[in-house]
């Protein structure tokens, strides 16, 4: 999809469809005011009397009589102004865009809302509209319906020279799906040794530093709790760090982005009920966020030293997977018990953490589908979290807020660390009796050397299951992938 930026009057845009947002019990301005009076007040004309409302995901195409302008308007809402945050816009544009395919329209235009919430929409909209373009790749043999595509998509009031903005929100769209593709890959194709191809293939387009550590190098690096979750599967794991240097300063922060890889998760001898396990193969949307993020911000040049880490394995029963009642002694020398072999998340990432510190790495954050308590606790809307650093926290909540991927902090009460404890080891990893999704979070905290540190937990808010939370991305979002991208920035201070 073309994206362009135009200062045509709304009325003379040669578009099939002409976009205007429209928000619950508000009346139409700037632009599309104008627009409507050029059509004879037909849109006032529809909100007025309540044929459309403005109620977040609706999408309504409206007939034009202009020539040489728009074929149609289409108006779609944006829900209440005070319920608007970059999460529900991006959703918004997101249906605009799935709508216009249905409708088969091949060139769209959006015409600028007065800004929301008083931020500029320019990026939300191109972010919301790239993503709504996504389609899961198909694997059906035999001949495929027609694919709807849109062409071009025309922006206009959004004032012109901004063209670097829209080519940045473009890649940041772009790089959600990627995500977004991978968490929908099947397990059997995306394995770990797949998953650290893709990694090479984006080390190789950008000459970043790139290494992949195989069982030989893990056993060598003393990685043993990734080894013990890896031990169940014909699959051989794989531990993998891209480092890009971008132009900073010395004792500037090297950013750490840290995915859970896991491209299969049975549960291990802990294993889980059948009903629903395929939803397991996207158990690696931690990796898939982290890397499509160090993609973009190598591609981009940001200055600041990012490295992404994935922890790509299986998790599966077999003669020498890990039995619970195991203890293990984690790269860091930690003696772990393993209570329950599915909680094998934060088992690898507790690693992965040892391995970003040896690499110097000064913060962490974390990305992993790590407990299904997060769905108990604040379900797909958003990323459950938790961090040992107020400071660092405030940048992630201001890459979240700036990029549209929600987060929440759940707090970490000196009083859970009890629960962490084993009778036989240091820590064990399961069997908490409360607060799964802070404990999980803890437990991974342990590993992180005291240096600032944030634990998203995407376990539901990568892929609503829900069917009636209507208004979040429904199937895999690639959450945390533009957040990533947004922290890098903010911490590199080109957006200061
Ligand atoms: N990958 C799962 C968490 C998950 C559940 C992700 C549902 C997406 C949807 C994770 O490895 C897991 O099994 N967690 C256990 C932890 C428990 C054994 C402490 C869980 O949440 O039940
Ligand atoms: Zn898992
Ligand atoms: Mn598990």
């Amino acid at each position: 999809m073309k994206v362009s930026l135009v200062s045509t009057p709304p009325a003379e845009l040669p578009v099939d469809a002409l976009g205007v947002a429209v928000a619950t019990g508000q009346r139409l301005s700037g632009g599309a005011l104008e627009l409507d009076r050029a059509l004879g007040g037909v849109l006032s004309e529809m909100i007025g009397s309540a044929e459309f409302r403005g109620r977040i995901h609706e999408v309504l195409p409206v007939p034009t009589s202009v020539k040489a302008g728009p074929r149609r308007v289409i108006l779609y809402g944006v829900g209440a102004m005070r319920d608007l945050d970059g999460q529900r816009l991006r959703s918004a544009h997101h249906e605009l865009i799935r709508a216009s395919r249905t409708y088969g329209y091949k060139r769209i235009g959006v015409v600028r809302a007065e800004p929301p919430l008083g931020m500029d929409s320019l990026k939300a909209v191109v972010e919301g509209c790239v993503m709504g373009t996504f389609e899961r790749r198909s694997r059906q043999t035999g001949a495929q319906p027609e694919r709807r595509e849109i062409e071009e998509l025309v922006l206009t009031g959004f004032g012109l020279g901004r063209e670097h903005e829209v080519v940045a929100a473009k890649e940041n769209g772009e790089a959600t799906n990627r995500a977004r593709e991978w968490q929908n890959a099947p397990p059997n194709e995306l394995t770990p040794e797949a998953l650290a191809q893709e990694a090479l293939r984006i080390g190789q387009r950008h000459q970043l530093e790139v290494e992949v550590l195989g069982p030989a190098e893990l056993r060598a690096g003393g990685y043993n709790l990734i080894l013990g979750v890896a031990g169940g599967s014909a699959n051989p794991p794989r531990l993998v760090r891209l480092r890009y240097r971008g132009p900073q300063q010395a004792g500037a922060p090297v950013l750490a982005l840290i995915g859970k890889g896991v491209t299969f998760d049975s549960g291990g001898i802990s294993i889980k009920p059948a009903e629903n396990m395929s939803q397991m193969k996207g158990d690696m949307a931690g990796a898939a966020a982290v890397l499509s993020a160090i993609d973009v911000i190598a591609s981009r040049k940001v200055p600041i030293e990012v490295m992404a880490v994935v922890a790509a394995t299986e998790n599966m029963p077999g003669p020498s997977a890990q039995r619970p009642g195991d203890v293990a002694v984690s790269a860091d020398g930690k003696t772990v018990e393993i209570v329950n072999t599915d909680a094998e998340g934060r088992l690898i990432l507790a690693d992965a953490l040892t391995y970003a510190l040896r690499s110097g790495a000064t913060h962490l954050i974390d990305l992993a589908t790590l407990t299904g308590a997060a769905k108990i606790a604040i379900g797909h809307a958003a990323t459950a979290a938790v961090s040992n650093d107020d400071k660092f926290w405030d940048l992630v909540a201001r890459a979240a807020a700036d990029s549209g991927d929600r987060v929440w902090r759940l707090p970490i009460f000196a009083d859970y660390r009890i629960l962490l404890r084993s009778q036989i080891a240091d820590l064990r990893n399961a069997e908490y009796g409360e607060a799964g999704t802070i404990l999980g979070g803890m437990f991974i905290g342990e590993f992180a050397g005291g240096k600032p540190w944030a634990h998203l937990d995407i376990a539901a808010s990568s892929w609503n299951t829900n069917t009636e939370l209507t208004t979040v991305l429904r199937g895999p979002s690639g959450a945390g992938t533009r957040l990533c991208i947004e922290l890098a920035e903010l911490m590199s201070g080109a957006e200061r």
